[in-house]
């Protein structure tokens, strides 16, 4: 059998119709990427059949080395060519207006993509527990609503987002999450899973703040219960995801670890932590509406025509399909964790 030939390796974004047969191309000759034309004859490699389940948008995969074909995995940034970058002094680049000033805690790049200075936004507080909401369908967003959450002093009143899916980020300090009345410790840069219908409380060690992002998907206020159900989904019973180097997946010279996904219960949206190298990937776009918090680091977030500086603290808000690229200033890189929704896999991008 003759191996694969590698195309620019990419995905194409195709709209595959509701019950209708296609032929995906495996054997990288087809004239008609990313379907087959016959071309595989004599290779020994077939071509894959499959039916749209629906009328959708989809990434079928060029580069011919998915492990989910025909759809992209993210096999493609592993390959030679799969990870471009792009000059951040090129004539076109050095055209791009910066962005510094700010509509309240916010900066505005192109297409709805925004950076956020959180510590800016105005926090309410409830019992020893104080709050902001900084991404939401009023700013863009369509697949979620992001709140700072900061707790300091004795155990918190009971929160909850009625019937979204919550996921939280631990960005300091430590103590427990009490989720329908059970107990779990956690320190910075944990995940945390909430599902629809529990409620929250959050329990800082003696002398700290906790402080932690919370993501409701899909968006939603937060609600005060009175009373703390026992209800505790123990289908689920993982709700708290650490930091763990022989978790990380490589990503060209990037490499990322999920954290909260659906093999915790979140099936819907996923969460991962990682990190990219000083240097700028070549604008590129995503199916998943997505949000990124600066742990470490310091870098310029770019969109079509805008840019704008990002640092610790702040959180980038990226509609699907908006033209981006994320560059790592700082010569020790840039740690973000992230939330894409809906999704499962950080890796898969796509390229005009
Ligand atoms: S293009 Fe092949 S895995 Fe993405």
């Amino acid at each position: 059998m003759s191996a694969p030939q590698v195309l620019p390796p990419k995905p194409y974004l195709v709209v595959l119709e509701e019950d209708r047969k296609y032929f995906w191309c495996a054997c990288g000759r087809s004239k008609k990427q990313p379907f087959c034309d016959g071309s595989h004859a004599g290779t020994g490699i077939e071509p894959q059949r499959f039916v749209a389940m629906r009328t959708e948008e989809v990434l079928l995969c060029g580069c011919k080395h998915t492990r989910e074909p025909p759809f992209c995995d993210g096999a493609h940034n592993g390959l030679p060519g799969g990870c471009p970058h792009d000059d951040p002094d090129s004539p076109a680049n050095r055209a791009i207006a910066w962005v510094t000033d700010s509509d309240g805690p916010r900066r505005w790049l192109d297409g709805g993509c925004h950076v956020i200075c959180a510590d800016l936004v105005e926090h309410e507080r409830r019992g020893s527990l104080r709050h902001c909401r900084i991404v939401g369908p009023e700013f863009g967003a369509a697949h979620q609503a992001q709140f700072l959450l900061e707790a300091e002093g004795e155990i918190t009143p009971a929160v909850s987002v009625g019937a979204s899916d919550a996921i939280l980020f631990v960005t300091c300090g430590s103590g427990e999450v009490v989720i329908c009345g059970r107990r779990s410790p956690v320190k910075a840069t944990d995940g945390v899973y909430l599902r629809t219908g529990e409620v929250l409380q959050l329990a800082p060690h003696s002398g700290e703040t906790l402080k932690m992002f919370l993501l409701a998907s899909p968006p939603a206020e937060l609600e005060w219960p009175t009373r703390v159900p026992e209800n505790f989904d123990d289908n689920y019973p993982q709700r708290v995801v650490a930091v763990d180097a022989a978790q990380r997946v490589a990503m060209g010279p990037r490499y990322f670890q999920l954290l909260v996904d659906k093999r915790i219960g979140s099936q819907m949206v996923t969460q991962f932590i990682g990190h990219i190298p000083q240097s700028k990937a070549a604008p590129h776009r995503h199916l998943y509406e997505e949000t990124l918090i600066v742990l470490a680091g310091r870098g310029c977030m770019w969109t079509e025509t805008r840019r704008t500086p990002v640092g610790p603290g702040e959180v980038i808000f990226l509609p699907r399909k908006q033209l981006h690229s994320l560059q790592a200033t700082d010569s020790d890189g840039l740690f973000v964790v992230g939330v894409i929704c809906p999704g499962d896999n950080p890796s898969i991008n796509y390229y005009d």
